[in-house]
């Protein structure tokens, strides 16, 4: 016998002198806490983590209950509770059965450990707040393995598997995993596997839950403004209208995709007058996501038209923004009238050109410098002739105070033409015959006046007896001596 087993035997004695054999010892190795919330009702076989083979001899190791006073387990395996090796099995476990337990293993080499395990028992109902490690996952078909201290289990008793989904038995699952085949947001669930095992010719069950949460393949982009496209959009004052404001944000991105509007740097929301609707769009089948929000102006004001509207969006990634002003928009019927204005004082216009155009001629004239209009070198603008011989006194009379009085006060001081009148203009003494040929060359017109009873044979005069003088001119052109006539009165 070796000094450390001496000793071993020596502390061992002592221990037992004190009459709490195995609870305490100081040689001995810690292993960490196990914990476990079981079941009520199922059976539950326990291996310590630390262990490597639980195939030792029942001697080499000690099971109990640690408590206010300590409880030695047996290998009795009729008793609901006790050990092989190192399993230690809780059979039909019950809520008192919840509590410390601790085992004293000592190693062929002499090594001492204490092994330490945590139990609760819960009902049934607990269920869902019993669960391992949920399962996220976002492939097509997924796989849920059962809780490895039930797939234990199930190894050391060769058992059968059940699968429920829920509280509903999954019919011709018995494998030690489950595939969801095509996984939809439907198939998130708690999925239960449930070990049936003999033991002593008994039936024990022990089971394990997980939950399942079936994540779409999401790609985040920047978020895009898809709408509005514009800065400026048209509106009628009075009328009600619609901003839309409407965002990307990628393939199943709605994920913090949002948009809403905002007026002047506020929520559109916070202010009367404006309500706005949000929704969220995942496109099929594309899935492509977007966010769109939808501002209703009830009525368009003038101060609309000079508020900031923002539309304001936010995606997994990135928040962006674009400003929308409204701007009148031009109205068709002060078009139309403007347009019947201009065309009525065009006609207007015309009119007056045509019916007063002498009248006009003649009273812009003065504006004119008359030097302008001497550009072919000729002294007079009319060359007035008149008939002397064969009138009555009566007639001669008023002849001479037309010519010489009425037709140079107009024309030539209200007018400022030119004229060459016999009898005014020529001087006595030249030669009458040169004097009228070179007069009537210097002279853009010819002036004929007519007295009533004379004139050209061609004019025929049906007021003859008028005693009026009615005039007559032809233009003189330069170009072979040819007349036009030009007018009348
Ligand atoms: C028994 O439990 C008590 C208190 O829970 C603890 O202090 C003690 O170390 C435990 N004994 C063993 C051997 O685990
Ligand atoms: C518990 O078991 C140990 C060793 O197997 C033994 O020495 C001790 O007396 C037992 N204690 C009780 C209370 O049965
Ligand atoms: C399990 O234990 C309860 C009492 O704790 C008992 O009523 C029930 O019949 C037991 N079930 C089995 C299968 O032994
Ligand atoms: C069990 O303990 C005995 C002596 O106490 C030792 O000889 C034997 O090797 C141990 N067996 C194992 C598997 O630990
Ligand atoms: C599950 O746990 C939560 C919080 O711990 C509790 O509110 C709920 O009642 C529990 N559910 C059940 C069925 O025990
Ligand atoms: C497991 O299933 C097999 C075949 O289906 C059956 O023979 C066996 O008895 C079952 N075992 C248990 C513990 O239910
Ligand atoms: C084991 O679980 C199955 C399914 O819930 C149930 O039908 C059966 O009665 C249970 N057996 C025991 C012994 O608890
Ligand atoms: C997304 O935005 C970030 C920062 O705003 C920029 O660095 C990056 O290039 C953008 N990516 C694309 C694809 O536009
Ligand atoms: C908003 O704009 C988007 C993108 O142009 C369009 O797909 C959507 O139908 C619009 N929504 C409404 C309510 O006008
Ligand atoms: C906006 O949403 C409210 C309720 O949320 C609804 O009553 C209203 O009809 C919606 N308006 C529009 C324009 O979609």
């Amino acid at each position: 016998m070796d000094v450390s087993r001496l000793l071993l035997s020596v502390v061992m004695v002592m221990s037992t002198s004190d009459g709490i054999s195995g609870t305490s010892d100081s040689s001995c190795f810690h292993l960490d806490q196990d914990r476990y919330k079981v079941i009520e009702g199922e059976a539950f076989y326990y291996v310590p983590f630390d262990m490597d083979d639980p195939n030792l001899p029942d001697e080499n190791i000690t099971w109990f209950k640690n408590g206010s006073e300590v409880m030695n387990i047996t290998t009795d395996e009729t008793h609901r509770i006790h050990y092989h090796g190192g399993a230690l099995l809780f059979l039909n476990i019950s809520t008192d059965d919840a509590g410390y337990y601790s085992a004293r293993h000592i190693e062929p080499s002499g090594e001492c450990f204490y092994y330490h395990l945590k139990i609760e028992v819960f009902s049934e109902t607990s269920r869902e707040n019993l669960t391992y490690g949920a399962i996220r996952n976002s492939a097509q078909n997924i796989n849920i393995p059962c809780p490895q201290p039930v797939k234990d289990t199930c190894k050391a008793f060769n058992g059968n598997f059940t699968w429920f989904k829920g509280k509903n038995l999954i019919p011709g699952q018995h494998r030690e995993s489950l595939w969801v085949n095509d996984a939809t947001k439907d198939d998130e669930d708690i999925y239960t596997c449930i070990c049936t095992w003999t033991h002593n010719h008994k039936l024990y069950n022990s089971s394990g839950s997980r939950r399942l949460f079936v994540l779409k393949t999401a790609i985040f982009r920047n978020a895009t403004i898809v709408s509005p496209t514009s800065k400026e959009q048209l509106a009628d004052e009075g009328s009600s209208m619609k901003l839309n404001c409407t965002v990307h944000c990628g393939i199943n991105a709605e994920r913090d995709c949002e948009a809403t509007w905002w007026i002047n740097g506020k929520p559109a929301k916070q202010m009367d007058g404006y309500t706005e609707n949000s929704t969220l769009d995942i496109e099929d089948p594309s899935k492509r996501t977007f966010s769109t929000a939808i501002l209703t102006i009830q009525r368009v004001s003038a101060e609309d038209f000079q508020k900031k509207f923002q539309c304001k969006v936010s995606g997994f990634y990135t928040a962006n923004s674009a400003t929308l002003t409204l701007k009148q928009r031009e109205s068709i019927i002060p078009l139309i009238v403007s347009g019947m204005c201009v065309f009525v004082i065009a006609v207007f216009a015309a009119l007056l050109v045509k019916y007063f155009a002498i009248d006009l001629a003649l009273l812009f004239r003065p504006y004119f410098s008359p030097g302008k209009c001497n550009e072919d070198m000729k002294m007079y603008d009319a060359y007035v002739v008149y008939q002397t011989q064969s009138v009555d006194k009566e007639t001669e009379d008023k002849l001479s105070n037309f010519v010489t009085k009425t037709l140079p006060s107009v024309l030539e001081e209200k007018c400022g033409y030119r004229l060459f009148i016999q009898g005014r203009d020529d001087i006595p003494g030249e030669d009458r015959v040169e004097l009228v040929e070179s007069c009537i060359k210097q002279s853009r017109r010819l002036m004929v006046i007519l007295t009533p009873g004379s004139g050209p044979e061609m004019m025929e005069n049906p007021t003859s007896d008028q005693t009026s003088a009615i005039g007559f001119d032809w233009q003189v052109k330069e170009s072979g001596g040819q007349r036009a006539w030009s007018g009348i009165n």
